[in-house]
C-alpha cells in the first residue's frame, strides 16, 4: 500500500493589480496567518517576475523595511533588511551577505490577467478565511 502525504489544497488569494508592482520598485504589502500568527508580508517584482516573502528578517525576526514598503537596496538587485543590512536574493529569499541565516519565508504568487495571487499553504492562510 503507498501512503499519500497529507496536503491542504492550495487556494489563490488576490494580492494587488500587475501594475501595482513596478521593476525593483517599492513592494505592496499583505496580510497573512503564518502558523496561525498574524504577519506582515510583501510582494516585489523583479525581473519581471513577481516573489513575496514574510516581512520577517533572517538575523532578528523583525520587520525589513524602514521605509515603508521600500525592500531593494540601491541597486534595485537585492532585498535588504533596513536594521543590519542583510542582503537577500529576491528571487530565492536566499541570504546572500550580512548577518542573516537562512533565508526569508517564501510565498508562492503566480500571475494572470493583470492580477497578482498569493497561494495558501498547510503553513499559510488567509487573514479572513476564503
Ligand atoms: S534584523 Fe535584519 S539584518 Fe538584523
Amino acid at each position: 500500500m503507498t501512503l499519500m502525504p497529507f496536503m491542504t489544497r492550495s487556494e489563490l488569494v488576490y494580492l494587488c493589480d500587475s501594475s501595482d508592482l513596478l521593476e525593483s520598485g517599492t513592494g505592496v504589502p499583505f496580510e497573512v496567518l503564518y502558523l496561525s500568527q498574524s504577519c506582515h508580508a510583501f510582494a516585489v517584482r523583479y525581473e519581471g517576475t513577481v516573489y513575496a516573502y514574510l516581512n520577517r528578517c533572517a538575523h532578528v525576526p523583525m520587520e525589513m523595511d524602514c521605509q515603508p514598503n521600500h525592500f531593494f537596496d540601491h541597486t534595485g538587485h537585492w532585498l535588504i533588511c533596513a536594521t543590519h543590512g542583510a542582503l537577500y536574493a529576491p528571487q530565492t529569499g536566499q541570504c546572500r551577505l550580512g548577518p542573516c541565516q537562512g533565508g526569508l519565508v517564501k510565498i508562492e504568487v503566480s500571475e494572470a490577467a493583470g492580477q497578482v495571487h498569493w497561494h495558501t499553504s498547510d503553513q499559510l492562510q488567509p487573514e479572513n478565511p476564503l
